[in-house]
């Protein structure tokens, strides 16, 4: 365990956190279901909109997702403006390319069709477009002074970009993670529309899912609860548990594609409060050292994670797998809290998840734990770790 002292200032400086993040949060207006994303282009009529930007990626440009949706916007007299750059972990200069042409082509509005990537690329295009910033002047805790473009997502489900008011872009060159916190990002509207997910490969589907469970988990066990996180954090548990599978296997189930995207949204608004973990900690650093895809890292790594903390947040646990039809009331926490560890590594294992990252070396260890520990300082925790605690971890992981 870290000392005494320094678990002292940890939670001192989540106090002076707390009230910055715990503030009420606009909420975007969320069209849900199969072909709302139509319902979402008519809204931008509504918004008085004349010219949008639209950001999506090349995978869905191959798919013929946008194009629908452009001819929509485009029946209600907006013009429209495609930018089908972002890749996944969008870069400061693929950032700043559709800002660029934001304000080459004087959009005023911003349109994400995509998944995470997307909709926090674009994110982070409205908030410097308003502001006169670059991508980069973005980062950190609140850096705008006002919003002035309507930033809307249609989404494929995962990361719950759609709901939060973080976006994540990478350096250029060193690929490190940099975060962009600001309420003013959070969209306007979203569209929670399975139709544009269905084509999305087993493989991300899996990932993104995995992404989804661990937001839900890593809040709901973190030391800051809500009610309405709380019951947030259930109802994705819930939903992933019953139907990542199925829309692995069934990608053109469109009720297993909804029940996900909902509980990817449900996950976001947990987490948009109550924060994550050490999972989010670790894959971070393994998205940053190795390219390891975000899902991907958290589903290898949670686990792991939940095994070290169940001693510190059993109860929690216990309630989600009580919640989730695991196990009965009666039984004692440590046996439920196991439960639902159990039927995530089923899960990852049925998806085909791997248990290892191939990239991770050993040598490499001492620089990922100096930042995992570093950032998981900065959540709300069920308990902080130490260094060999954390090695252990990574051990696991080779
Ligand atoms: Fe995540």
């Amino acid at each position: 365990m870290p000392s005494v002292f320094k678990t002292a200032w940890y939670r001192a400086l989540l106090t002076v956190k707390k009230q910055i993040v715990m503030q009420p949060q606009p909420r975007p207006v969320v069209y849900v279901g199969a072909e709302s994303s139509h319902r979402l282009c008519d809204s931008l009529a509504q918004f008085g909109l004349r010219k949008v930007l639209v950001v999506t990626d090349m995978p869905l440009v191959a798919a013929h997702i946008p194009q629908p949706l452009i001819s929509r916007i485009e029946s209600h007299g907006i013009t429209t403006v495609v930018y089908d750059e972002v890749m996944p972990d969008p870069t400061i200069g693929v950032v700043d390319n559709g800002l660029s042409l934001l304000r080459r082509e004087s959009c005023d509005g911003v349109l994400a069709i995509g998944g995470g990537s997307v909709i926090d690329a674009a994110k982070v295009i409205a908030l410097a477009a308003a502001n006169g910033f670059q991508a980069k002047d973005c980062v950190g805790l609140k850096k705008s002074k006002r919003l002035r473009y309507r930033v809307c997502g249609a989404t494929t489900a995962g990361t719950g970009s759609e709901v939060t008011i973080a976006a994540v872009i990478s350096d250029d060159l060193t690929h490190e993670k940099l975060i962009v916190a600001d309420p003013r990002i959070i969209p306007t509207a979203a569209a929670l529309d399975p139709v544009i997910s269905k084509t999305l490969p087993p493989a991300i589907t899996a990932a993104t899912g995995m992404d989804a469970l661990t937001h839900a988990i890593e809040s709901y066990t973190n030391t800051w609860d809500t009610p309405e996180c709380l019951h947030y954090g259930r109802l994705a548990t819930r939903l992933i548990l019953q139907n990542l599978e199925r829309a692995c296997l069934h990608g053109d189930d469109l009720e297993a594609r909804e029940a996900m995207a909902l509980a990817s949204y449900y996950a976001g608004l947990a987490f948009s409060t109550c924060l994550v973990g050490y999972v989010h900690a670790f894959s971070h650093q393994l998205g940053t050292r190795y390219g390891t895809p975000h899902g991907l890292a958290n589903a290898v790594v949670l686990p792991h994670v939940l095994k070290l903390l169940k001693g510190a947040c059993s109860m929690r646990l216990a309630e989600l797998a009580v919640y989730c039809n695991l196990g009965e009331e009666q039984e004692s926490a440590d046996v439920l809290a196991q439960k639902l560890i159990d039927r995530i590594v089923e899960l990852s294992h049925t998806v085909d998840i791997p248990n290892t990252v191939e990239s991770l070396r050993e040598v490499d260890f001492d620089a990922i734990i100096a930042r995992a520990l570093k950032e998981g300082s900065g959540y709300p925790v069920p308990r902080f770790i130490d260094y060999r605690e954390c090695k252990d971890i990574l051990r696991r992981l080779i």
